[in-house]
């Protein structure tokens, strides 16, 4: 009971300290930039930055502490399995880039969801060939084997200097003794009443015992996942993949129609893989390699736009804008063809990240129309892929950086808790794509790149990224946003490194998102309607309809100071330096 109260006191800090206006947080301390209007966070020994505030206190807590960025960014993602169940998870999956200065190395852990061993490409079309998609979303079969416990446990074991035990304890109390619903939670639980209230599961913790939602400011407690978590703190990983909580989930699984057995469980594998590098006018990008797209065809865009001038043509200029959509379009049009899971289809890397590959797409751009999508290449739209996810940034005193983005897919993955577990199971399975034989309109076939295979990782896009400068890492940076992610994270590092904004700026301006298919621009509000005119004479079309465009959490280092931003566009979100 007294650390409940502490832990209220805690998040009620918290709340007030990201609710006073900025230049209140930060006055003794140095600004850069303040001329773009936006001011971020400060921090002299380290700073965190996350989708949900309370999360973000358990990392700078750690932080604080003298725990490094590894343990701060293990413990914020179990943290945010509890406090942030719309995405943080122990059920789903995902990827964190490190950089450890000790040894100026720089890693990407692939801890993405695994099909089953029964999976099949097919296996939710129809005797009539279309996609069942209520059992590609919404059921059991739609889960891959999570990865979260292996790949969080890798980076504490290997990097961190915290133990697995100790970085999940914070979440484990937050589950146990409960926390304050904030907001967002509220709202959120609102929305998807239908879906999990339709669990009895998650319709017994998301919901009070008359069928009422929480609301803000009430506790929320959630004693099967703390269990869970108490079970991987005991006994380690293996409580997750062959002990207790992987017989729950193999058993939940038989019982209504799942695929993942015990099997399946055990043989879940975490990589550590090398990042995918690239660079652009003396930075040094690394980020995310297959199975997520996202690193590769951020980095190709970029190769496209190196030697252009887009300074001088002015931030979301007509000009800029134009070249942004193109290489977008150009960029995804590949994606389409060649993103999957390398351990099963030979990603062309090389090539696509390869600056005289780049030279010659960049050359087909016309300066003065938009092309159409079905010219640049004759494959088939992809999958719809959900704006959920959470990406969060941590950076410590020793020059270390960790950017982890991971993910349910959908909000609250497919809806369903394995019985007894308190764990959402996700819907990543809904990422590959599912007609991959089929001919389209065309007579064109996407091919087997991202077709759903035995124990294969769906293709994502989630892009976590640090960027170097000099050697050391400059930003931390990631979002999430399904298939609009890879050029959020494009946009926020173009704002920093080519048009020198501060994070913060760098965060806030609109967004535009163009994937090829479908051939239209989603735009944010903010771009001026002059430049809307001009492209929209050039050709290009556009759709306001979608309000926003990802959520990024980033942080810049710089002067041996660390500068934060949390994206306006979302509500409790944190950014806390440590001083
Ligand atoms: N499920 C979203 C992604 O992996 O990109």
């Amino acid at each position: 009971m007294k650390v409940g109260f502490k832990l209220l006191l805690i998040a009620v800090n918290v709340i007030v300290f990201t609710m006073l206006p900025v230049h209140a947080q930060e006055y003794q301390l140095p600004q850069y930039s303040s001329r773009d209007g936006f001011v971020p966070i400060v921090g002299r020994k380290g700073m965190v930055s996350v989708r949900e505030t309370i999360a973000a206190k358990v990392g700078a807590d750690i932080l604080a502490k003298g725990g490094n960025a590894v343990d701060a960014g293990a413990a914020i993602g179990f943290a945010l399995a509890v406090t942030y169940p719309q995405a943080g998870n122990i059920g789903g999956g995902g990827f964190m880039v490190v950089h450890m200065a000790s040894e100026n190395k720089t890693v990407a852990i692939d801890y993405r969801e695994m099909s089953a061993g029964a999976a099949k490409h097919d296996l939710y079309v129809d005797e009539e060939g279309k996609v069942n998609q209520k059992l590609a979303k919404f059921s059991r079969q739609s889960s891959g084997v999570p990865g979260t416990v292996a790949g969080m446990a890798l980076a504490v074991e290997k990097y961190g200097t915290m133990t697995l035990a100790q970085v999940i304890e914070p979440a484990y109390r937050l589950a146990y003794e409960g926390f304050p619903v904030y907001t967002q939670l509220e709202s959120s639980l609102v929305r998807s009443k239908e879906r999990l209230s339709a669990d009895p599961e998650a319709n017994k913790v998301f919901y009070k015992a008359d069928g009422s939602n929480y609301r803000t400011g009430e506790i929320l407690k959630q004693a099967d996942l703390a269990v869970s978590l108490k079970a991987i703190m005991d006994e380690g990983t293996s409580a997750f993949y062959t002990g207790s909580i992987a017989e729950k989930i193999a058993a939940d699984m038989a019982a209504n129609d799942g695929l993942i057995t015990m099997e399946d469980m055990a043989a879940y594998e975490v990589f550590e893989r090398e990042p995918v590098m690239g660079t652009y006018k003396g930075y040094t990008i690394a980020t995310m390699p297959p199975p997520s797209s996202g690193g590769v065809h951020m980095i190709q865009m970029m190769n496209m736009l190196e030697n252009d001038d887009l300074k001088a043509k002015g931030h979301n200029s007509a000009a800029t804008l134009h070249l942004y959509i193109e290489s977008m379009r150009q960029a995804y049009a590949d994606r389409s063809l060649y993103a999957g899971d390398p351990a099963f289809f030979d990603v062309p890397v090389d090539k696509l990240i390869d600056k005289d590959y780049a030279k010659e797409i960049r050359a087909r751009i016309p300066m003065d129309r938009a092309r159409l999508s079905s010219d640049v290449a004759p494959t088939k739209g992809l999958n719809y892929e959900s704006p959920e996810t959470t990406h969060y940034s941590v950076m410590d005193a020793q020059g270390n950086a960790v950017s982890n983005t991971y993910t349910l897919n959908f909000g609250f993955g497919n809806g369903i808790m394995a019985a007894g577990t308190g764990i959402l199971l996700n819907n990543e399975l809904d990422d590959f794509d599912h007609l991959p034989y089929e001919p389209d309109a065309n007579g064109n076939v996407s091919g087997k790149a991202n077709a759903q295979e035995p124990r294969k990782r769906p293709r994502s896009s989630m892009t976590p990224t640090i960027v170097f400068k000099d050697g050391t890492p400059f930003l931390v940076t990631g979002s999430p946003g399904g298939g609009t992610i890879i050029n959020t994270v494009f946009q926020t590092v173009m704002n920093v490194i080519e048009f020198d904004m501060n994070v913060a700026a760098a965060s806030s301006k609109p967004r535009i998102n163009h994937q090829w298919m479908p051939d239209m621009t989603a735009i944010e509000s903010g771009v001026s309607q002059d430049t809307l005119n001009i492209l929209e004479s050039m050709g290009h079309k556009f759709n306001s309809g979608r309000r926003t465009l990802g959520s990024t959490n980033s942080i810049v280092y710089r002067d041996g100071y660390f500068y934060g931003a949390h994206d306006p566009r979302s509500m409790n979100a944190a950014t806390i330096g440590v001083n």
